[in-house]
């Protein structure tokens, strides 16, 4: 299969556009540059019938033509400034042996999930440009097909993210094991955290070599530890990642953003991991942010997914109002505070981002 849609414009006949990395870099932009958390997903039915040919949404991951078709599919609608790999924080996990499922519905489960400290004894160092070739294959089709029309993000799981499902074989509500495990076992904590962080390095750096322009790394669960906590688990290993990932050629001068779901508390811990920006969900103002932490990195966010079920007059005074808050100089990339709901209207989204193109300067 081709990784191109004949009835749709050739992505590579339109203009040239940095507007994210410039952004990312604090630079001056023409306007705003706005993409979607989750914005190549199931509210698209071009994603939906690309799954059913698939078969299933491990086959779409692990199949780079699919992989890169799903990666552009918002973009040939959309007025997106980036694309983001088609892939999953949980295939480092995959690739360790886990055994990795996700059904609609159920969320993802883990057939060995990590269960005593020999597991985590166990769990095999990862060569991610052998063991997740198919990631850096997707990512260099998607570059070759992008061809500056959009930079690609690369992404990954924070380590604590990725340990709090191998722990407890999936979602959780309360984290119960994984935090168990912080307190009852902490050198197993560690261990698992140490091995993790090599893994998540090396992996940023192998998509930054296959074409990657900016990593983002998702610290999902990060907000459900006390601030102690964070730090001691979270926070020092996104620093060690960053640290192994400024020190690597190709990853070196590739902007980073650290989005810490429910950060808001933490911004300035999160601004001293040494990433070049940061996520916000929507629980923080970003003008708050910004007087916070934004003369040091840029912000990424943060309007509330659930405004894209609005009127569309609301979505546009909730992208001006949240652009107001920013105010004038660089440093924003509009996005969602969190991924978007399956259940939206893709003609909304659509209204989202010309609204943030036109209100911002064009
Ligand atoms: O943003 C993008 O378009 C890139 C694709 C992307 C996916 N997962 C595709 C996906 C990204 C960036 C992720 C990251 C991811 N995966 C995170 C961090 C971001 C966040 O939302 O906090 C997490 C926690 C995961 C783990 C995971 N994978 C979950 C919780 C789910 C959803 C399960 C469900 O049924 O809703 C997945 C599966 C998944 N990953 C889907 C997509 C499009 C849905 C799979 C499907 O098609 O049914």
């Amino acid at each position: 299969m081709q990784c191109r849609d004949n009835a749709r414009p050739n992505l590579m006949k339109q203009e040239q556009n940095d507007r994210l990395l410039r952004a990312l870099r604090r630079r001056e932009t023409d306007c705003t540059p706005v993409w979607i958390m989750r914005q190549a997903g199931r509210y698209l039915p071009e994603y939906r019938a690309a799954r059913a040919r698939a078969g299933d949404f491990l086959t779409l991951c692990k199949t780079p033509e699919l992989a890169c078709e799903v990666t552009l599919q918002p973009l040939r609608r959309f007025s997106l400034d980036a694309a983001i790999l088609f892939s999953d924080i949980l295939t480092i996990p995959d690739a360790m042996g886990l055994g990795l499922s996700i059904e609609e519905g159920a969320g993802p489960r883990f057939a060995r999930p990590l269960r005593s400290h020999s597991d985590i004894e166990k769990l095999p160092q990862i060569e991610p440009a052998e063991d997740l070739a198919y990631v850096m294959r997707a990512a260099r089709l998607v570059r070759r097909e992008l061809g500056g029309h959009a930079p690609l993000i690369g992404f990954g799981g924070s380590p604590w993210t990725l340990a709090a499902y191998m722990v407890e074989g999936g979602g959780s509500r309360d984290f119960r094991r994984a935090k168990g495990l912080l307190h009852s076992r902490p050198d197993s904590a560690h261990l698992l955290l140490e091995k993790l962080s090599a893994a998540l390095a090396a992996y940023l750096a192998a998509q930054a070599e296959a074409g990657a322009q900016a990593l983002m790394i998702f610290d999902t669960w990060g907000g459900q530890l006390s601030t102690a906590d964070y730090v001691e688990f979270s926070r020092d290993y996104l620093r060690r990642v960053i640290a192994a990932l400024k020190a690597d050629p190709a990853a070196a001068k590739t902007p980073l953003v650290v989005f810490t779901k429910g950060g808001g508390n933490w911004l300035e811990l999160i601004a001293d991991t040494g990433c070049d920006a940061v996520g916000l969900d929507w629980s923080v103002p970003i003008g708050e942010a910004r007087r916070r932490i934004g003369g040091r990195v840029a912000l990424q966010g943060n309007l509330d997914p659930a405004l894209l079920h609005a009127p569309r007059e609301k979505i546009e005074s909730e992208a001006r109002r949240i652009l107001a808050e920013f105010g004038d100089g660089p440093g924003h990339v509009f996005n969602l505070g969190h991924g978007i709901d399956p259940n939206t209207d893709p003609d909304k989204v659509a209204h989202l981002v010309d609204v943030v193109h036109r209100l911002s300067g064009f």
